[in-house]
């Protein structure tokens, strides 16, 4: 009787390890399973235009697939590699693997199709039908309006082609199989009207990942409760650094700022205002991983909007240490 038993269990527990083995088997070959849409983009000149403003100032695809001068505040990009690819996110950062952002110019997506494009910058699905890591923040261009995306890549077609190959990806164990689950559809939007700033402030924040450097985290995932209260830690090039409370708590967030002040924070860094140079930073200095530089680009009229959106998030009291991100020289 005991016999047949222990036989029942052990039977029972070699089909719960072929059932799991299966289980993996099936999400490592067969996810992420996302089907490529029929389009085609024309280039023109409009949406070029457009796209160049979001890929430089909003969405900041430079920002990471590009060098950027550490030895200079808030990192600029290095000129002349804008798209070539690198900045790498490693264990050394904290992430589950290794992954270098590749590079974006002609030379390594000339033969990947609109399709493809779309799909691996809305879905996190490779070319090759490979899971791409959310560092790269396809979560948040998955939530854009489509027509911005299309501007963005008929940008992105018209980089300079640079020569430079960067590092495949690799995820450790059990993120090589957790990622194989991540990428899903893009859920488009309509881009609200520049009249409604608020709801408009709230798409530019998504467009622009805000929140990504701003929030906190749990198992690499944000603590919605804890929207833009900053604190989380952020590699600078020269140590990690915690952002800044950006909620609209009047005594440790930005509450006490008027939209005036928030503009101008971000016009102090605009280099083509010509009010603007490179401050140098030595090693050990304090220096921000915010692409103050880049932001900077945006319109009053989009950092007003975002200013807007964020007055209306919830406050949250989170005393973050002060560290000064206003010019030098000012
Ligand atoms: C926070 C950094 C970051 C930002 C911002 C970012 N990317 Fe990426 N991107 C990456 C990384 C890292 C990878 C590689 C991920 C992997 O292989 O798992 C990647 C992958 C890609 C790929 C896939 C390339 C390939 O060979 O598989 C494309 C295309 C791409 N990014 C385009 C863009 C565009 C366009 C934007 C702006 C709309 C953008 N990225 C913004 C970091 C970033
Ligand atoms: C790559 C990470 C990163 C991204 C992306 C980022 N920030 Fe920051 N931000 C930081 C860090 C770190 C600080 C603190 C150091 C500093 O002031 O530069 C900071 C500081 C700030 C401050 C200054 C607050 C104060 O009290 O002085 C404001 C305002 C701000 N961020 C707004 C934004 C907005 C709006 C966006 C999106 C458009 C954004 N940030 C995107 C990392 C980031």
């Amino acid at each position: 009787m005991m016999r047949k038993l222990l036989k029942i269990i052990l039977v029972l527990l070699v089909l719960a390890l072929l059932a799991f083995a299966g289980f993996i088997g099936y999400v490592v070959t067969f996810l992420p399973n996302i089907p490529l849409e029929k389009v085609e983009i024309e280039y023109t000149h409009d949406r070029i235009k457009r796209g160049e403003y979001l890929v430089k100032n909003v969405a900041q695809c430079l920002d990471c697939h590009s060098e950027r001068e550490w030895s200079k505040f808030s990192g600029p990009l290095k000129p002349g590699t804008e798209g070539k690819g690198g900045e790498k996110f490693d264990q050394k950062a904290g992430f589950p693997g290794s992954y270098t952002a590749p590079n974006i110019t002609p030379h390594h997506l000339k033969d990947w199709s609109d399709a493809e494009l779309l799909r691996a910058i809305t879905s996190g699905v490779s070319r090759d039908g490979r899971p791409l890591f959310p560092i790269m923040p396809y979560p948040n261009y998955g939530k854009m309006d489509r027509e911005d995306i299309y501007a963005i890549i008929s940008y992105i077609r018209s980089l300079p082609s640079i020569e430079s190959t960067t590092p495949p990806a690799k995820s450790d164990f059990p993120m090589s199989i957790i990622i194989h689950g991540i990428p899903s559809k893009p859920s488009f939007v309509a881009k609200p009207s520049r009249s409604d700033k608020v709801a408009y402030g709230g798409y530019l924040a998504n467009a622009s990942v805000c929140a990504e450097c701003h929030t906190k985290t749990n198992r690499g995932q944000i603590i919605e409760e804890l929207m833009y209260s900053g604190g989380r830690f952020v590699d600078s090039g020269n140590g990690a650094v915690q952002s800044a409370n950006i909620t609209p708590d009047k005594e440790t967030g930005i509450g006490a700022w008027s939209e005036k002040d928030f503009i101008a924070r971000f016009k102090a860094f605009d280099k083509n205002s010509g009010n603007y140079e490179d401050d140098s930073v030595k090693p050990g200095d304090f220096n921000s991983p915010m692409p103050w530089q880049a932001y900077a680009g945006m319109s009053d009229e989009d950092l007003a909007a975002i200013y807007a959106y964020l007055m209306t998030v919830k406050p949250i009291q989170n005393k973050v240490p002060k560290q000064s991100s206003v010019p030098k020289k000012q």
